[in-house]
């Protein structure tokens, strides 16, 4: 058995059997946006209501859904208008545009290939140290790095550009009416703070979490839905009161790395990545990368935040964010610890990681390559697939009746085209654990038989256990 997840074999399986399109496909398709299909939408929800469950079936946690529009001094509090951008660069010829870093990037990779590994360790350096867009004009224009379109030296300044989508609120395109698609979810829990506790009767420590879609004019995306333009977000902020957020950031980093592993992902596919650089007001922050096929990425960040994002907003807001014991009268600006997932990534995460291919006996006596997700069952798009073994003798009938009863229970598929081995490995390709197929016998003494995705073993059992029996097998 093999993981053969190049990125390729993802992307040709997406498309093929419906998990994800390139939006608007027909014309052409819009960079960094995809779509979900049948089986994409299926498995996205398996994975949101999981981390939902995880999070909101405990009692210190409740939810929220904030709107993606927010009022634009909401961006300036949290740093966003000032702070979130990419340096860019022009080619004045080409009129390409470029990320300052990722173009120098590209070019230390061109002199390594090129065995001037000295050159590329003093840029590297340099970038190392760069602090600011003069520094990496600096770096491009010593180092001559050529427009990989025009193939001139001709570049502009390095300027800052933000990452925000911007849009006009009513019918006139002034600025006084911009607003901005949210760039992540967290800001919308921020706002919420009082009413949530105030509303929910919580308080400290408690968690509000939230899911749902963030905007980001990414200027390169990348590596299928890795960096995308227009993902989710499966963000939770947890207030708890000042000098206990250690102990809280220590429960978060384990509570969310576990998560990833009842997932069903492999533990060697998951690294920790302690943030070396951290923002001024965070006392710790980690990464969970996934081992994708490019490559180490981010697909969760826990952050230790301080009191800075609520203090920010009771600045610009001018509305005290804080929580006040009604008894002691102790009142305190929580600590927030922030655990930021992707939604998005973690999807991909998934498919890679489900991904594998292996030799199995075919019914000519040969072997055969067997493609199969081995997604964790609960999390698989379809989870029962019912097969009439001929499609005569009354067992398309029988079969059409067990598929009926089967789907008010699961996501269930009904399949009737081929040999029985190519229904199997149909299903083996998209994750179902389940097969089951009814015969001759089925008619005459109510048994079927289910085959298991991942042993390829078959069991012969009645059709009354058969609920009850699927439903033990999806148990985590
Ligand atoms: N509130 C903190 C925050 O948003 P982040 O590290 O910028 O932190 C959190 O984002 C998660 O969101 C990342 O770990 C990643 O999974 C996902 N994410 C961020 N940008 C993304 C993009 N362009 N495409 C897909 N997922 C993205």
């Amino acid at each position: 058995m093999s993981n053969k997840a190049t990125l390729d074999a993802i992307l040709s399986l997406s498309k093929r059997k419906g998990f994800v399109f390139q939006s608007s496909e027909i014309y052409g398709g819009l960079n960094g946006c995809w779509d979900y299909g049948p089986l994409g939408v299926e498995l996205m929800r398996n994975i949101k209501d999981a981390w939902w469950k995880s999070m909101t079936y405990r009692r210190d946690i409740v939810g929220l859904d904030a709107s993606i529009l927010m009022h634009p001094r909401t961006w300036e509090a949290s740093g966003h208008i000032q702070q979130f951008s990419d340096p860019m660069i022009d080619n004045k010829t080409s009129k390409a545009r470029y990320r300052a870093d990722n173009l120098i990037e590209e070019h230390i990779e061109r002199l390594i290939k090129k065995n001037k590994t000295g050159d590329a360790a003093t840029i590297t350096a340099r970038l190392a140290a760069a602090e600011s867009n003069e520094d990496l004009h600096s770096i491009i224009i010593d180092a001559e790095i050529k427009d990989p379109v025009s193939g001139t030296t001709d570049w502009t300044e390095v300027r800052n550009f933000n990452l925000m989508f911007k849009t006009f609120v009513g019918p006139t395109d002034d600025s006084s009416n911009a607003v901005f698609l949210r760039p992540e979810t967290a800001q919308g829990i921020f706002v919420n703070f009082k009413n949530v506790m105030e509303s929910a009767r919580m308080k400290p420590p408690f968690g509000i979490a939230q899911i749902g879609k963030s905007f980001r004019n990414e200027i390169n995306t990348k590596n299928f839905l890795f960096r995308v333009r227009e993902f989710e977000q499966m963000e939770m902020q947890f207030f708890v009161k000042p000098g206990e957020e250690q102990e809280w950031y220590e429960y978060w980093r384990q509570e969310r790395w576990n998560w990833f592993l009842q997932m069903g992902i492999k533990a060697e596919s998951l690294q920790r990545k302690p943030h070396q650089k951290m923002a001024h007001y965070a006392t710790a922050a980690e990464d969970i990368e996934y081992a994708f096929p490019f490559g180490w990425g981010e697909i969760e960040g826990i952050h230790s935040r301080t009191d800075f994002d609520l203090n920010k907003h009771q600045e610009f807001s001018g509305k005290k964010l804080e929580y006040v014991d009604t008894a002691t009268k102790d009142r305190f600006t929580p600590y927030v610890i922030e655990t930021a997932a992707g939604a998005t990534r973690t999807f991909m995460a998934l498919l890679c990681d489900a991904y594998s291919e292996e030799e199995v006996a075919n019914a000519d006596g040969g072997s055969e390559t067997r493609t199969v997700l081995r997604f964790k069952p609960e999390l698989a798009p379809t989870t029962v697939a019912v097969f009439p073994l001929v499609n005569k003798d009354g067992m398309p009938e029988f079969a059409e009746k067990l598929f009926d009863d089967l789907r008010k229970e699961f996501r269930t598929e009904y399949d009737t085209s081929g040999a029985i081995g190519r229904r199997y490995r149909r299903q083996d390709e998209v994750g179902t654990p389940f097969c089951v197929t009814i015969d001759g016998e089925s008619l005459s003494d109510s048994t079927v038989t289910i085959r298991y995705r991942d042993s390829m073993e078959q069991e012969r059992v009645n059709i009354d256990a058969l609920v009850s029996l699927i439903h033990r097998r999806l148990k985590p």
